[in-house]
């Protein structure tokens, strides 16, 4: 079932480009130019606030969404930990949005904060990769992603198809609530259709990253550095690392680095940091100065504009297609997957089985 892979983790990334092709086909309309969401029979334009909740790597997916609603769609989105949202008793709006999202649709958090929202009266939607799943079932609204059966712990491919829909999701809202005009919609939807594409560029890197993962596996402690949508995308690449590398990882805002976790960086220490070139590149310049200066080794995941200006004095760099701020974050997903998949490779820890981990959490 690997085919030429060694894991399955490594064939789930490779599928990227063309699950996420997949997905988007039910979001689409190429020939009209149009996002469209695959069963509506709710008024998206009424809403006023949506609620997201989910765990682990799909939580990551949630705050990426955060920025998209907000930034594209002047949407306000509250976004929880499905752990944490069921027991601080979230103040809901009559009537409003509540999205869950999973790849299980399994996860006993999720499911019992959907159990709960719906109890609220709240409209339910789902983005979910097991059809037949419990979350799937209980939908108002079902929005699934088409990643196939995801069998490596670490999730993958489900990550950046849950972006897809989430991306397609947004750009729906703004159409909705008059913030893009048809000619801006036409143009979404042609940057999404780029993004298999993309993958494909990012997974040229393969070899690249691999020789690359001889100068992280040493490290007991890694930072991921991202702003904006990248952020979250800090985030997933050390929750990857932790997962099945087991080496000790964090990420964080670029821009708070400086506030507390400066004081980790030495030589010892690499610093990945996401930065697509624009408006806030040079911000994130700045900051790798902050750890060029304390002697912190940098790898740079930037495009060629991003690297032409701040490449040099990087321990390594890594050179992304220059892309939409819209599909970034799957592009830069794909990178730090194959960051934490070849050092756990070199580490000889079992990839597709980590210790301690279960693929679906559904014990509380
Ligand atoms: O099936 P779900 O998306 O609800 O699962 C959520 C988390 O358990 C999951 O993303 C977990 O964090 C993965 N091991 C991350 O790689």
């Amino acid at each position: 079932e690997k085919g030429n892979y060694r894991h399955f983790m490594q064939k789930e990334i490779f599928e990227q480009p063309t699950v996420v092709a997949q997905t988007l086909q039910s979001y689409i309309r190429p020939l009209e130019q149009t996002v469209a969401l695959p069963q509506i029979d709710f008024d998206i334009s009424a809403v006023n606030r949506v609620t997201v909740v989910a765990c682990g790597t799909s939580y990551y997916a949630a705050m990426v969404a955060k920025y998209w609603f907000e930034q594209f769609a002047r949407v306000p989105a509250d976004i929880d930990y499905a752990s944490e949202f069921r027991y601080r008793e979230p103040v809901l709006e009559k009537g409003g949005l509540a999205l869950f999202i999973s790849q299980s649709g399994e996860t006993a958090d999720t499911l019992a904060a959907l159990r709960h929202c719906k109890a609220e009266g709240q409209t339910i939607a789902v983005v979910v990769n097991v059809p037949t799943s419990s979350m799937a079932r209980e939908a108002d609204l079902l929005l699934p992603t088409h990643a196939g059966p995801e069998i490596g712990v670490a999730s993958t491919k489900a990550f950046t198809c849950q972006l897809a829909v989430l991306a397609a999701l947004a750009a729906h809202f703004a159409v909705r609530k008059g913030c893009l005009d048809p000619a801006e919609e036409a143009d979404i939807v042609r940057h999404l259709l780029e993004a298999p594409a993309c993958l494909n560029a990012a997974l040229d890197h393969d070899d690249e990253i691999a020789a690359m993962a001889h100068l992280i596996a040493p490290a007991r402690d890694v930072l991921y550095l991202g702003r904006g949508p990248d952020f979250p995308l800090a985030l997933e690449g050390a929750l990857k690392l932790k997962e099945i590398s087991y080496i000790h990882a964090e990420g964080y805002a670029s821009g708070e680095m400086k506030h507390g976790p400066i004081a980790l960086i030495d030589e010892s220490v690499p610093v990945i940091v996401l930065a697509p070139s624009g408006p806030l590149f040079e911000k994130t310049v700045s900051n790798m100065q902050e750890v060029r200066a304390r002697g912190g080794k940098i790898v740079l995941i930037s495009d060629a504009e991003g690297l032409a200006e701040a490449g040099e004095g990087c321990m390594a760099t890594i050179e992304m297609p220059k892309v939409h701020p819209l599909i970034a974050p799957l592009v830069y997903a794909v990178p730090v997957q194959l960051l934490a998949y070849h050092t756990a490779c070199v580490k000889g820890t079992d990839v597709d089985q980590p210790r301690n981990l279960a693929k679906s959490v559904t014990v509380e």
